[in-house]
């Protein structure tokens, strides 16, 4: 499995007293399947609408509550749990327990293991509209907020009251892909921006018809998640697809390669990598009709012109010493794999390039596995057997990491 920055570490989740309780338990099931070590503490009122045995079934661990702090460890409990958290994740939060936090109040087991802990601290509000937008409850925010805390949400739409409004929790899947990053922040990359692009272009022949590609853009933000794992500043550049951004990545939304390369271009300046794992078109329609071309106008004959070559131009630019970064090239090919990538590397003088065949099973196009050959350009050599691209996204940022030396 790949190691994500949630393996391994120790997240302390606590939970008051709100219906969104349920969506707790979710949040500790996901943290607990990325290989987190989750412990939780739950107030009085969060037992009201959860028990602590919900929790331990899904995180395989003892879930702590305010009799814990009255029994035989209970004067070290809250501190050990404080001092071995690397994250406190309050979830969700109800104005009441906002307002102890704002106010250093510590009169249950999750109030006082709060006041003892130093590590960085999320709170994910749960409440109805009216109280969160009440002074009090903005002003306790506001408090904590200048303390460090990051405040996640509240989402709006449909509220326990049958109001709609803000207050909602925020779905535990978008809170995993922030904590994701929270986690991340102090990594190798930290400070460091990489530029990844990812899917394939569509070229406009008329307003309503393109010529595409098969690439779905999942290595491409493999690749963005991966880099956004090492703490990186990540800018991805994406042609048409519905993946979802990354948590943390700023997502540039491109459709032809002349935009692609535009987008680059704007991008690049301080950028410490180019990952360049688009499928650009090499064609596009010369002159693309500015109206529908109709059916009884009979058969069009479409000319195609070449597109910009993006690494081209980064070659170039790094030639003039605009640009010093890192820049991994991609080869999909159904023949001469080796051959035809290294004369893609020389020949856009890249530092990198990962090679596919897209004839193997498993790799390539849309599926969630690939199986590639990383070469570089002082001649090393790695062929890697298949795995997720996930993985393969590790194992090529390895490489940049590598090369950034
Ligand atoms: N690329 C690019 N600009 C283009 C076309 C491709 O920057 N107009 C980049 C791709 O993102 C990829 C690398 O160049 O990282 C190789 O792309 P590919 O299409 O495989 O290479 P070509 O040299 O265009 O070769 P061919 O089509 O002959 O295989």
């Amino acid at each position: 499995m790949m190691k994500t920055p949630l393996a391994d570490k120790n997240i302390l989740l606590g939970v008051t007293g709100s219906i969104a309780a349920y969506k707790a338990a979710d949040l500790a099931s996901k943290l607990s399947q990325a290989g987190a070590v989750v412990d939780v503490i739950l107030t009085e009122a969060a037992l009201e609408f959860i028990t602590r045995l919900t929790f331990q079934s899904v995180t395989g661990r003892r879930a702590y509550v305010d009799a814990d702090l009255w029994g035989p460890e209970g004067h070290i409990q809250h501190i050990r749990l404080a001092k071995e958290a690397d994250l406190l994740v309050i979830a969700p939060a109800t104005a009441n327990s906002i307002a102890k936090l704002a106010n250093g109040v510590a009169d249950n087991l999750l109030s006082l293991t709060a006041l003892a802990a130093d590590c960085p601290l999320l709170i994910v509000p749960a409440m109805d509209g009216g109280m969160f937008s009440h002074p009090a409850t903005q002003t306790n925010l506001n408090t904590l907020r200048q303390r460090g805390a990051l405040i996640i949400g509240p989402a709006e739409g449909h509220l326990a009251s049958g109001l709609a409004g803000p207050g909602r929790m925020v779905e535990p899947a978008e809170l995993l892909g922030q904590i994701r990053w929270k986690l991340a922040q102090g990594g190798p990359l930290t400070g460091r921006k990489v530029i990844v692009t990812a899917g394939g272009t569509q070229e406009p022949i008329d307003p309503v018809r393109f010529i595409a590609n098969r690439s779905s853009g999942k290595q491409g933000f493999a690749l963005a998640q991966a880099a956004l794992d090492l703490g990186a500043e990540v800018t991805l550049v994406a042609a048409p697809t519905p993946l979802p951004t990354p948590f943390g990545a700023k997502r540039v939304v491109v459709e032809t390669a002349e935009e692609m390369r535009a987008a680059v271009i704007a991008e690049i300046g301080q950028a410490a990598a180019l990952l360049m794992a688009a499928a650009v078109a090499d064609f596009r329609p010369a002159g693309p009709a500015k109206e529908k071309i109709k059916r009884k106008s009979g058969v069009p004959e479409v000319k195609l012109e070449t597109t910009p070559d993006i690494l081209a131009e980064v070659a170039e630019l790094r030639s003039k010493g605009e640009f010093s970064g890192v820049v991994v090239g991609f080869a999909a090919e159904s023949q001469e794999l080796l051959e035809n990538a290294q004369d893609k590397m020389h020949s856009r003088r890249l530092d990198l390039i990962v090679a596919n065949d897209i004839t193997a099973k498993d790799a390539g196009f849309a599926v969630d596995t690939n199986q590639v050959i990383l070469l570089d350009a002082a001649g090393n050599h790695q062929e890697l057997p298949l795995m997720s691209k996930a993985e393969v996204a590790g194992r090529i940022l390895e490489q940049v990491l590598r090369l950034l030396k």
